[in-house]
């Protein structure tokens, strides 16, 4: 093979891969790839109203007013629901505060009223308001705690079902030496 083959096998193949390189950069120029701007698929939103799944279920039952439910709860199992606060709270008489204030004889008692214990702000506002736990108060403040008094410093979810609550309600007014008067 003399250098003139050899110059004419190299010249090929150098012209071959420009024209690869070539057609490289010219197809990407074409069909520019898009990088994607968000990872994940775009989910429909139904959140709007209109129903979908998603949607807020219509209208929750209504609930029973307080009064109505505690007249069949029974103290027992609200004893027993009440092991759920038991982490925070003590139920037994002079009591001491932990985490959250003793319950005896919160039911009619004044708010924020425990000797010693250091309430949130919150609470304090309400208590200077002369605000007491009445029946209706302890049902609203033990389902949605953050929900009745925003800023509380009670970490506590919330009993959802009402007739827990009145359960729960039901025990703690048995936690005095007189239980204040049931709803009429
Ligand atoms: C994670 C701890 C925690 C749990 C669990 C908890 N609480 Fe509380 N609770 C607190 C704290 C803290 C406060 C004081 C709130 C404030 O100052 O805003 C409080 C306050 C209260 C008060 C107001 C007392 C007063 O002296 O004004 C009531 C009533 C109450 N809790 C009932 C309950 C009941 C009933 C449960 C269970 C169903 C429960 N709590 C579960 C921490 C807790």
């Amino acid at each position: 093979m003399d250098s003139n083959e050899v110059n004419k096998i190299a010249g090929a193949i150098l012209g071959t891969l420009t024209l690869a390189m070539g057609i490289g950069f010219f197809s990407s120029a074409l069909v520019a790839p898009k990088a994607m701007q968000k990872a994940g698929y775009e989910l429909p939103d139904n959140t709007a109203a209109g129903g979908g799944q998603g949607a807020a279920p219509a209208a929750a039952a209504a609930e029973e007013p307080i009064a109505k439910r505690l007249a069949s709860a029974d103290v027992g199992k609200g004893e027993a629901a009440a092991k759920k606060c038991a982490s925070c709270h003590q139920f037994v008489k002079d009591g001491k505060n932990g985490q959250g204030p003793a319950l005896w004889g919160v039911v009619a008692n004044a708010k924020g009223a425990k000797a010693g214990f250091n309430y949130s702000a919150a609470l304090k506002e309400r208590a200077g308001k002369g605000e007491k736990w009445d029946y209706e108060a302890l049902d609203a403040f033990i389902k949605n705690p953050k929900g009745y008094i925003s800023g509380t410093s009670m970490g506590f979810a919330g009993v959802a079902r009402p007739d827990e609550r009145a359960n729960i309600i039901a025990y703690l007014r048995s936690l005095a030496d007189q239980p204040a008067p049931l709803p009429q």
